[in-house]
């Protein structure tokens, strides 16, 4: 059973994971935190509040998050993909709640201390909270279970930039912190969700099924599934990203690991954001002290964790 504070920016993919979370017997969201990216953390925080609505979890606290990076200017450019309003132009009337009054960092360093060992951070969006929140609380590595992150392209090109995903690009200096700080970390990057590929098929399956859910489901996902016109890939449809990495979160046996030092380029030109794995197999002699390796999911089993989907969504 897994206790989560979902750090999100919903986000089309995103709402995914909401729906798959809350139809999991064992998970419980605890609280959510929005963040800049995909669209402002403002909007983010409208959105967890009405996905929320959604699937009858109104008593989970949403906290705005940080609604700048770390170090550079905010980066625009998910309303394209995830339309002006984060869900695809389909979010609908605002939900009667409002965001708690703290932080997104410090509702998570609160919990954190109340629950020392106990919770999962689920990283769907920019690190910036998380990045906060460490740097609020240095102990924080060893106050959470796990951190799993959506986020990178580690031997594949990126998204948002040739060598960068969009997650990392968003804030690289927190992804850089993040990934350094000793948490014990999956990183679920785009090798993986670029692979967990739900076609036409699969969502005309989706669209068979009378339920309030899988109907926002298909809504929701219908500008998405126009972007990624744009993708090489055989089939018209979308990879679902953020739902994998809450299907990998539960049930690690999903994906093939490989444990690397990560580290994000900051200073390149062309490939600032870009996740570079050490994937050498033998420790830094010139750097003894170098940063502990985080997991790496590799290879996924992609027609289960879709199976795994389509079951949350009632097909
Ligand atoms: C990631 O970027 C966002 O657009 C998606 O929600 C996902 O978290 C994929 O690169
Ligand atoms: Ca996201």
């Amino acid at each position: 059973r897994r206790r989560i504070v979902l750090d999100t920016d919903p986000g089309i993919d995103d709402s995914i994971a909401f729906l798959y979370l809350a139809a999991q017997p064992d998970a419980e969201i605890v609280a959510v935190g929005s963040v800049h990216g995909n669209v402002s953390s403002r909007l983010t925080a409208e959105n967890a509040l009405r996905l929320l609505d959604l699937v009858d979890l109104p008593h989970v606290p949403v906290a705005v998050g940080a609604q700048r990076p770390l170090a550079q200017p905010l980066l625009r450019g998910g309303e394209a993909v995830h339309g002006v309003d984060g869900l695809g132009g389909v979010a609908g009337p605002p939900s009667p709640r409002q965001p708690v009054p703290e932080s997104a960092a410090e509702q998570l360093v609160r919990l954190a201390r109340q629950h020392p060992g106990e919770l999962s951070v689920l990283a769907l969006g920019p690190l910036t909270n998380v990045a906060l929140a460490y740097l609020l609380e240095p102990e924080l590595p060893r106050l959470l279970r796990e951190v799993v992150c959506m986020g990178g392209a580690v031997a594949v090109p990126g998204n948002i930039t040739p060598h960068a995903e969009a997650n990392i690009w968003h804030d690289p200096e927190a992804a850089e912190v993040v990934l350094g700080a000793g948490f014990d970390l999956t990183l679920v990057p785009l090798d993986v969700t670029l692979r967990t590929w739900a076609g036409a098929a699969w969502w005309n399956a989706v669209a068979q099924v009378d339920h309030p859910r899988a109907r926002f489901a298909c809504e929701v996902t219908a500008h998405y599934i126009d972007f990624y016109k744009i993708h090489p890939s055989d089939e018209p449809g979308c990879p679902l990203h953020d739902a994998l990495a809450a299907a990998v979160l539960l049930d690690p046996a999903l994906v093939r690991c490989e444990e690397h030092r990560v580290t994000v380029e900051l200073t390149g030109a062309q490939t600032r954001g870009a996740t570079l794995a050490d994937r050498r197999g033998f420790p830094s002699p010139e750097d003894p002290a170098a940063r502990p390796p985080i997991r790496v999911a590799t290879e996924v089993d992609a027609p289960e964790v879709l199976a795994r989907i389509h079951r949350a969504l009632g097909v």
